[in-house]
């Protein structure tokens, strides 16, 4: 029985997804699942961990059943998820204690504030990379061993362990065997000490948090046990996991220093490959572990945007004026411009450059004209501007000018986007003829450590270009409409500068 498919799960921020790829990193089965959002109180945000692990096992199973591909066919399964969303679980039961924090969520905004006037900023950006913010696991760890009744105690006794969705889907995908997660996902705890690859004493010291319920830290692509073998109709090696957005970087064969993507997905996420070198940054990016393959680990600098696709979800669900997300590429054509209107998406604060955890959104610039074509298109818009605020930085950090920037996820497919974008940066914008390069990415670190593929290098040829897009907007214009969205923005800030 020729093992010729490797199955990629992607754990994704609205969705579950399982995408089947073949020996050509083509695309031979994929089924999604939306996922249920809850939204207690505002700015908070959970989902039900349950639901995140039993939707996660039914695309798998359907995508399997779709494409009449069994266990036997299967060289790996390789696991990307949504990244810092914190579950806490029964170490006995395997039942979550509360619902999962997910990582837009403010909730802990005030425990983080305590944390800065104590002067802790310094010492835990010298050891995770990270700034502190309620967007990273730490502190959501920590509200719920104090928020949850007997949480605590319970965690003091050894009976509850933590998890980001990777651990959390291989317990469950291991029929509670494996309690691991791996060095791309630690890092994005504050509990991680990015350059000794360790759990920091310190950090746990700081966060309060017991180091029983931790997992065990391990290289993206290796071994992660294998599948309780009724899940899936037989046993299938677990051998690759990594953050989603490190995965991205890997699915676009970003394998060399300066190679940067963007993903475009519920937020919007640039990485930048700094090989072996973990780059500080100065102008408000983080310094992130890529991946980890065998004892070695590469970095990152990310610039993380909390709200891209998130907008339109919201013009969808909240406001009822877009069908679709698809939708917006014909409605933002309708219209010359966005009339000056500015719509800055800080919903759940603002991330990188920004960091500011208190700002909200709003749409700026309103007139009597301003319809619903220009309000789309101004969110449309606010991806581009957004990811400009994160390359300027990026370059400004990496001391380099980017050629071009590789870009994927589901708003990539819009032509008018992907046109601004490259408008608005100056800059080239290229989009390869797979855009899943999160599973892709996910499927490359299962795949290379079984010997599916042999080496980057065979990747490296995979990737091919779907369609590139110049920049062809007058530099005045450019610089008009940026200079617009830096003074709306300045608008939302909580401290005005
Ligand atoms: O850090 C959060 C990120 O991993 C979420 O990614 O694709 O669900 O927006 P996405």
């Amino acid at each position: 029985m020729e093992r010729g498919y490797i199955l990629a799960l992607d754990q994704g921020t609205t969705s579950s997804r399982a995408i089947l790829f073949d020996r050509n990193s083509r695309i031979a089965g994929m089924v999604q699942k939306e996922l249920r959002q809850y939204f207690p109180q505002p700015g908070w945000v959970e989902q039900d961990a349950e639901e995140i692990w039993q939707s996660q096992l039914e695309v798998a199973r359907a995508v399997m059943r779709q494409t009449g591909v069994s266990a036997e066919n299967l060289a790996a399964i390789g696991i990307t998820n949504q990244r810092e969303t914190t579950v806490i679980w029964e170490k006995r039961t395997g039942k979550p204690i509360s619902k999962a924090i997910v990582w837009q969520c403010r909730r802990t905004a005030p425990l983080v504030a305590g944390l800065k006037e104590q002067g802790l900023d310094g010492m835990i950006r010298a050891k995770t990379g990270l700034l502190l913010d309620a967007y990273f696991s730490g502190t959501k760890i920590q509200w719920l061993l104090d928020h949850v009744a007997g949480a605590r105690a319970k965690a003091e006794r050894g009976d509850l362990l933590f998890g980001t969705i990777d651990s959390w889907l291989i317990w469950n995908l291991t029929g509670g065997r494996l309690h691991a997660t791996d060095y791309s996902n630690a890092s994005r705890t504050l509990l991680f000490n990015i350059h000794t690859l360790s759990w920091d004493p310190e950090l746990l010291s700081v966060f309060n948090i017991p180091p029983s319920l931790l997992p065990e830290v391990r290289p993206s692509g290796g071994s992660f046990g294998e599948t309780l073998p009724e899940l899936l109709g037989g046993a299938v090696p677990l051998a690759g996991a990594a953050g989603d957005q490190q995965a991205a970087l890997f699915g676009q064969a970003c394998f060399r220093p300066g190679m940067a993507k963007n993903t475009y997905g519920t937020g919007c996420f640039m990485l930048m490959n700094t090989g072996a070198k973990a780059v500080a940054s100065e102008k408000g990016l983080v310094t992130t572990i890529a991946w980890g393959l065998d004892k070695r680990v590469e970095y990152a600098l990310e610039g993380s945007v909390f709200v891209a696709g998130a907008a339109l979800q919201w013009l969808r669900d909240g406001l009822g004026i877009l069908e679709s997300a698809a939708e917006s590429e014909s409605r933002a054509a309708q219209v010359e411009d966005s009339g000056g209107v500015y719509f800055v998406p800080a919903f759940v604060g603002l991330g990188a450059p920004y960091w500011d955890m208190e700002a909200r959104g709003a749409i700026l610039g309103l007139t009597r004209g301003t319809g619903r074509a220009q309000i789309i298109r101004a969110a449309l818009e606010s991806l581009a501007f957004q990811t400009r605020d994160v390359l300027e930085a990026m370059e400004g950090d990496a001391s380099l000018k980017l050629r071009a920037l590789r870009v994927d996820g589901g708003a990539s497919a819009n032509n008018f986007l992907m046109q601004f974008q490259a408008d608005i940066l100056g800059t080239r914008v290229e989009r390869p003829a797979i855009t899943e390069t999160t599973a892709l990415g996910a499927a490359y670190l299962a795949g290379l450590a079984v010997g599916f593929w042999s080496g980057t290098k065979e990747l490296e040829k995979n990737w091919l270009l779907q369609q590139s897009f110049q920049p062809r907007m007058p530099e005045m214009v450019r610089n008009r409409l940026y200079e617009g969205w830096q003074e709306a923005v300045g608008r939302v800030l909580s401290a005005k500068p």
